[in-house]
């Protein structure tokens, strides 16, 4: 009882201040309450990064509840979180069962290393169509499709751009994984404006200005997002959000563009 409080107590600055501050040994793993901030933080990120990975804009997928949760520090290389969670497909509120995942952030990596499984994640076979219908609609175009504003203010998306804005959820995932610091989270808010860009390859493509939404801070960032993509396979993405490059500090491309992605 008495070190659960304490414990408790002392959780917030704790995460703040460690691992140094904190002798080893006794720190090194310990379960934390399920809904605690990083641990609702680490289990969102895994799911991401399952979306990432996915590669299916049809078929999103969510945290729905974290079910358990520990913490471990490993000194002087970084914060290793341990969650179990529910999980749902977005666009159908389907829960697809338990998901476990471990979120590694480590001092002196830029993104953390995510292991995740969940009980299924096979495509369903409305969202497999459903990816390959808008494939093929989208190969199919002589004009770029455009949209703007989506959802707009009234928070309505047109059925028509829904894909559209699946997309850039999907291509997003790899941004707000590579963007990831332990204590800051970022959510895909709106797309300001997409443009689809014409491949003559087998690909399709769409250059996004987009919102993600920050937390703790609530900042809104803008980001440029393109997005390459064919059903069945993770997103080729190249992004550039204006306060990664301003800032001097963080990961700036030394050749002055300040694109990050996975094209190399
Ligand atoms: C995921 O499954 C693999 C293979 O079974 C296993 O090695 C790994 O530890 C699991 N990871 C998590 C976080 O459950
Ligand atoms: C750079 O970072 C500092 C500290 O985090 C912040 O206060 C400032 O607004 C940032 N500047 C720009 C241009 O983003």
């Amino acid at each position: 009882m008495h070190s659960a409080v304490l414990f408790l107590a002392c959780l917030p600055l704790a995460i703040q201040a460690l691992p140094f501050a904190v002798p080893s040994g006794s720190w090194s793993s310990r379960d934390i309450p399920p809904n605690n901030r990083e641990a609702r933080q680490a289990a969102r990120l895994a799911i991401t990064y399952q979306n990432y990975l996915s590669g299916s804009p049809h078929q999103l997928l969510e945290v729905e509840e974290v079910k358990k949760a520990s913490l471990k520090f490993v000194p002087e290389i970084g914060h290793k979180y341990y969650v179990e969670f529910t999980a749902r497909i977005s666009q159908t509120m389907e829960n697809i069962g338990l998901c476990t995942a471990t979120v590694f952030f480590q001092e002196d990596k830029p993104r953390p290393a995510i292991n995740v499984n969940c009980s299924s994640t096979k495509i369903q076979k409305q969202a497999n169509d459903d990816d390959y219908n808008f494939y093929k609609l989208m190969k199919s175009q002589t004009i770029p499709i455009t949209g703007e504003n989506i959802p707009d203010s009234f928070g309505y998306v047109d059925p028509q751009l829904e894909p559209v804005w699946n997309l850039a959820n999907l291509g997003c995932s790899y941004v707000i994984w590579d963007k990831a610091i332990e204590g800051h989270e970022y959510n895909m808010q709106q797309i300001k404006s997409a443009k689809q860009v014409l491949r003559k390859d087998n690909l399709i493509a769409f250059d996004y200005e987009l919102y993600l939404h920050e937390r703790p801070s609530e900042a809104m960032v803008s980001c440029s997002v393109h997005v390459v993509w064919i059903p069945g396979k993770p997103p080729k993405v190249d992004y550039s959000c204006p306060e990664d490059s301003e800032n001097g500090s963080g990961n700036k491309a030394e050749d002055g563009s300040a694109y990050l992605g996975n094209f190399k």
